[in-house]
């Protein structure tokens, strides 16, 4: 589940996605200005992408995610990243990677942060995305 304005971190997220795909599991990668909470409903996994926006997710991917867990149940793993600058300590992911901890669900790793050159994702950012994809694999 991503959340993008620009496009950046929908595009991270169908490169994890496709990842995690190709090796065989069912995923499923969606907008959240397009999804509901039923969207989360028996997922085993939930990765959520989100930009950084004055140091956090955008109010409706946050209250998407409070009202999944009221919908869902904690019995989940996840995974949180986002995009943002490299420069400002916190991002996006570790609000809700602390939303969905204090909630009891899983961590499968800490929170993940892609960083932005200016309006640009770092060339070798998708790589990384890659590299995460394999990642969340080797620990389902
Ligand atoms: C209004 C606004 C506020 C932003 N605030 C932050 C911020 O607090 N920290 C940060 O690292 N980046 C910030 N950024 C940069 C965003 O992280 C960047 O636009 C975003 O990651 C791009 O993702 P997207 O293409 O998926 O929308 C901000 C950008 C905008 C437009």
């Amino acid at each position: 589940m991503y959340d993008s304005v620009f496009g950046n971190t929908e595009r991270l997220a169908r490169i994890v996605a496709d990842e995690i795909k190709g090796s065989g599991h069912e995923v499923e990668c969606r907008d959240q200005s397009a999804s509901g909470e039923e969207d989360f409903v028996g997922v085993r996994l939930w990765v959520l992408g989100s930009p950084t926006r004055w140091g956090r997710p955008r109010f409706r991917f946050t209250t998407l995610v409070k009202n999944a867990v009221k919908e869902a149940g904690k019995d989940h793993d996840f995974v949180a990243f986002d995009t943002k600058y490299e420069k400002f300590h916190t991002g996006s992911a570790d609000r809700l990677h602390d939303l969905l901890v204090r909630n009891g669900l899983r961590p499968l790793m800490p929170a993940q942060h892609f960083f932005m050159d200016g309006e640009e994702l770092r060339p070798d950012q998708e790589e990384r995305a890659r590299e995460l994809g394999r990642t969340i694999v080797s620990l389902l």
